[in-house]
């Protein structure tokens, strides 16, 4: 285990390096001043690839379990197999790891964590912290405060999620959908069921047993656990479409005490990282173009939910950067926060070495 510092500069891996999720990392490391001594970038293959860090160019290597050899923090964002198969092997080598795939979130040894909402969950970690869902990250801060202040009773929440979230090649896939349009063309589908460009598609991962996607179903349990509300009703439609960077949400919400959306605009400008954009008549609320780029979560069109006539439901749409806020800059927080607080070493080993 290397020793516990909380300034000491930090050997830092990053699995998936050459991805979206990876670069946007390596990018929020530099640009946050993550005090690094080593980057280490990962992907599939060693094969002449670089990244840029700090000016500087590093070689891609090829992620293994020796390649985690003295690394203090490794950050994966190569999907669900990659996880499972190397983040046990980095965290046994010393390294914590902060994994952004669905692998471990679920896992009650595994604090899935959102710094503005559960930072406190962090210090239980036993070499793995996982990060969550894009669609639940941007969606838990506000529903934190709504439940310190008048609790929560249900939540529905319905998706417009980017084709950044599904990472480079729908990326890819989106433009050249545009590109065969604009040309006259029928455009060809391979990473997603259906055309994406100028469509709304309600399948994003797998469908269960009981219809819902795997993606719904992600809001409503990791929604659940980040808020230690392991009974609150919630459901979600997830849709993707065909914008490239940010998701927006419409949400729904019935509280157990009266709220006015005054007094949501003032508990939602209260937490740290949310900014409030709502002036509906002056055509300013939440846009995925705004927001993409940016690290803050978006909300605006607060209103009072017309299916309720007690004062007891509120509608609002939310947005953020799914790259950012939604995965690497929820990372790096998680990451901050763990050095800040000497929390780099896994809980049992802090206990053992305070006694
Ligand atoms: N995009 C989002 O908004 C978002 C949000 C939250 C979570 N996530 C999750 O983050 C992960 C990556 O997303 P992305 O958007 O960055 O995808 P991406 O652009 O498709 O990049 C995938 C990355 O994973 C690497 N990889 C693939 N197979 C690997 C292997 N066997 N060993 C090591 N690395 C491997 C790729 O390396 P090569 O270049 O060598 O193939 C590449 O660096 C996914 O699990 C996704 O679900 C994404």
């Amino acid at each position: 285990m290397p020793s516990e510092s909380r300034n000491r500069p930090l050997t830092v891996a990053v699995v998936g390096a050459t991805g979206l999720v990876g670069d946007t990392m390596i990018r929020l490391l530099a640009e946050r001043r993550f005090p690094v001594s080593e980057l280490r970038p990962l992907a599939s293959r060693a094969d002449g690839r670089e990244v840029t860090f700090n000016g500087r160019n590093v070689p891609v290597g090829q992620s293994s379990p020796d390649a985690f050899d003295g690394v203090d923090l490794a950050l994966f964002s190569a999907g669900a197999d990659v996880s499972a198969a190397l983040a046990p092997a980095a965290a046994e080598r010393g390294a914590l790891v902060i994994d952004n795939s669905a692998q471990w979130r679920m896992d009650p040894a595994v604090p899935l964590v959102v710094p503005e909402v559960n930072a406190d969950d962090a210090a239980l970690h036993d070499g793995i912290i996982a990060n969550p869902n894009c669609s639940t990250m941007q969606l838990v801060p506000l529903l934190k405060a709504l439940d310190e202040a008048v609790g929560l009773e249900r939540v529905i929440v319905d998706t417009y999620q980017s084709v950044s979230g599904t990472g480079a090649d729908a990326v890819a896939e989106l433009e050249g959908q545009v590109r065969e349009h604009a040309a006259g063309r029928e455009p060809v589908a391979s990473v997603y069921p259906h055309p994406i460009a100028f469509n709304a598609l309600p399948e994003i991962d797998v469908f269960r047993d009981d219809g819902y996607s795997k993606e719904e179903w992600k809001v409503i349990v990791e929604s659940r656990k980040i808020l230690h509300l392991p009974d609150l009703r919630v459901s979600c439609t997830a849709v993707r479409v065909p914008v490239f960077f940010a998701h927006s949400e419409a949400v729904h919400v019935e509280t157990t005490e009266q709220i006015t959306p005054d007094r949501a605009r003032e508990l939602f400008a209260a937490v740290p990282g949310v900014v409030v954009e709502d002036d509906p008549t002056a055509h300013r609320y939440p846009l995925a173009t705004h927001a993409a780029g940016r690290d803050e979560v978006f909300v605006g069109r607060v209103r009072a939910d017309a299916s309720r006539d007690d004062g007891r439901g509120l509608a609002f749409w939310v947005v953020s950067d799914n790259l950012r806020k939604g995965a690497a800059t929820n990372a790096v927080q998680i990451a901050e926060l763990v050095t800040r607080r000497g929390w780099l070493a896994p809980a049992r080993a802090r206990a053992g070495a305070a006694s």
